[in-house]
């Protein structure tokens, strides 16, 4: 997972507040095609649990606080997304869920391809033998 991490996002602070920015190619190593966001959650319920054949995505918590397991089928990791100068590079052929959520988060997703149910693996073992490949 040494490729993965936390990404600090370009911030500018002072005394009216902070504004971060992002730019495709630049800060989010993709053409951004698709922004969804996550919010009305609760600590209790998990989401995710896929892995997307072809897209990447990256996710910010723009406010509060939650999880996400990324599982690359060698070895996982957590990372606490409680930052909004902070994002996650979640890519393709990695297994992800999403947990831990704060009532108040709002999890910002960018994404490098619109919406294709059939971009989704949501067999563990099948993503499993397809990472093999
Ligand atoms: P899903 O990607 O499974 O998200 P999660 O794992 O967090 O639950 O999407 C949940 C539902 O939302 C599913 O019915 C598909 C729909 N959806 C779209 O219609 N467009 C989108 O861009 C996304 C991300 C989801």
């Amino acid at each position: 997972m040494n490729n993965l991490m936390l990404t600090p996002i370009k911030t500018v602070s002072d005394h009216r507040g902070k504004l971060s920015v992002l730019s495709e190619n630049l800060d989010v190593p993709f053409k951004i095609r698709r922004i969804y966001y996550i919010y009305n959650t609760n600590k209790i319920h998990e989401r995710g649990f896929h892995a997307h054949k072809e897209t990447r995505q990256f996710a910010i918590c723009i406010k509060g606080h939650c999880k996400i397991e990324l599982d690359n089928a060698n070895n996982s990791k957590v990372y606490e997304l409680k930052d909004p100068c902070q994002g996650l590079l979640i890519d393709s052929m990695i297994w992800h869920y999403m947990f831990d959520f704060s009532d108040d988060c709002i999890l910002l997703v960018l994404a490098n391809k619109l919406y294709d149910e059939n971009d989704y693996i949501h067999d563990y073992e099948e993503f499993k033998s397809n990472c093999e490949i």
